[in-house]
């Protein structure tokens, strides 16, 4: 995060607050989000793309009513994939057609809700849903935007890309075989819907612009052969999310401008060989602009040296608020922050307090070797999936997230009580 930093004892510091302070006014496990960071990468993207395209907010990377109120006010739009988040984005006043609907398997609840508030568009992910989206539109007499997913071959990892004929996994509709064809054909024939264009999303934690620049190819190649066929050019394509952010230094992320240049670049030019008009581009970033925003805060419980192997750093949250490492491997650094230390670094591993040894926070990490219960660590880039992939396991009570701005902190999802969790449980 932008403003964190650390004084001349040793406290870090966020937006000119320091982590002593929030935690004993927050508690913790707590996440705590930089608003002014958030917001400037908004901005870095919004301008990076420039008038002539639209930035997505992926909000299952984290969304609340607040993150709603800043993407509106930044000027970006917003890509929901559930009921759950189409309702925070109305209850907080993003403007529906600035909303986009997602999913592979949307419910026909979902689709009703969601072509009733007028979204600007829903994105198609199979054959049943073209049909079904088409019906739900034409029952309350409109006429829907859609744009149809389709899965170009390209497998993107963290570093390389396999291209495949046949992508072997849910979503979208192959690009081979004519299958994406096909669902344009029949799109086209539906009068709720309107073909506004085709989306690609290739993954997600990608560095290599390559798997980009095959995939806004495929789309434009596709949008070629749908004005070979029906006449017509289909006025938009969104490439989807999937920046990577850098969660140790080893991560090298690419710039918002890098990005839209790189494709960008690659749109007109292929665009200028098909002889088509460049459509209106879009891209869902949800990672690259929230997750370097926020930073988990843990008290340490207890430290268990083992010797020869490792320390053991247990801190009040783990799993229940941050799967990723358990679910992916994923890599996050920590630091003490509560105070500094001369002490000789020591390899350890932060570790939770749920009931399974695979509930690791960061597998890897060098801490000074006097860390001690009630030190305080912190976990940086964690505003990204998250919170928003947090469980109640162990009946844990989830974190509160905290927005910080201009030396003062305010709870935007407060945390969860033991009078939450009961009031599901009504048997
Ligand atoms: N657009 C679509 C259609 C998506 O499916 C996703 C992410 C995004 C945009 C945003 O991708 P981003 O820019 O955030 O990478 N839970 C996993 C990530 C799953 C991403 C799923 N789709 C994680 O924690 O790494």
């Amino acid at each position: 995060s932008r403003t964190v930093s650390r004084n001349a004892d040793g406290q870090v510091t966020v937006g000119g607050l320091d982590v002593t302070a929030l935690a004993e006014e927050f508690g913790t496990p707590a996440y705590f989000l930089d608003e002014e960071d958030f917001r400037s990468r908004c901005r870095a993207w919004k301008d990076a793309f420039g008038p002539e395209a639209d930035v997505f907010y992926a909000g299952k990377a984290f969304l609340s009513r607040a993150i709603v109120r800043w993407l509106t006010e930044e000027g970006l739009n917003l890509d929901v994939c559930s009921a759950g988040e189409l309702a925070t984005a109305l209850a907080a006043g993003m403007p529906a057609e600035r909303i986009a609907l997602h999913g592979n398997n949307k419910s026909t609840e979902e689709i009703t809700r969601a072509v009733e508030a007028g979204v600007g568009r829903i994105v198609l992910d199979s054959f049943q849903e073209i049909v079904r989206v088409a019906h739900v539109a034409e029952r309350l007499g409109k006429r829907q935007r859609v744009q149809i997913r389709v899965t170009v071959g390209v497998e993107a990892h963290t570093h390389e890309f396999i291209a495949t004929a046949h992508e072997d996994q849910k979503f979208g509709i192959a690009l081979a075989d004519g299958l994406a064809a096909e669902a344009v054909r029949r799109a086209l024939k539906l009068d709720g819907l309107e073909l506004i264009g085709i989306h690609s999303h290739i993954g997600s934690q990608i560095f290599d612009m390559a798997g980009f620049e095959v995939s806004a190819r495929r789309v434009v190649q596709l949008l070629t052969e749908v004005r070979d066929e029906h006449g017509i050019e289909l006025p938009e394509i969104d490439l989807g999310g999937g920046l990577g952010i850098a969660y140790t230094s080893d991560d090298d992320p690419r710039e918002p401008h890098e990005i839209a240049r790189a494709l960008g670049d690659i749109v007109r030019k292929e665009c200028a060989a098909a002889g088509l008009s460049v459509p209106r581009l879009s891209v869902e970033p949800g990672r690259a602009i929230v997750g370097p925003t926020a930073f988990t805060l843990y008290e340490v419980g207890t430290v268990k040296e083992l010797e020869g192997l490792r320390t053991y750093v247990s801190v009040d949250g783990g799993m229940s608020d941050n799967i990723r490492t358990a679910l992916y491997d994923a890599e996050y650094s920590v630091a003490l922050v509560s105070r500094t230390s001369d002490a000789a670094p020591m390899l350890s591993r932060v570790v939770g307090k749920h009931c399974e040894s695979g509930d690791i926070v960061v597998r890897d990490a060098f801490l000074p070797a006097d860390v001690a219960p009630g030190d305080l660590l912190a976990v940086p880039a964690t505003g990204a999936y998250c919170r928003s992939m947090a469980s109640n396991y162990n009946h844990s009570l989830r974190p509160p997230v905290v927005a910080v701005k201009d030396g003062a902190a305010r709870v935007i999802v407060r945390r969860e009580t033991e009078e939450d969790l009961l009031r599901l449980d009504v048997g």
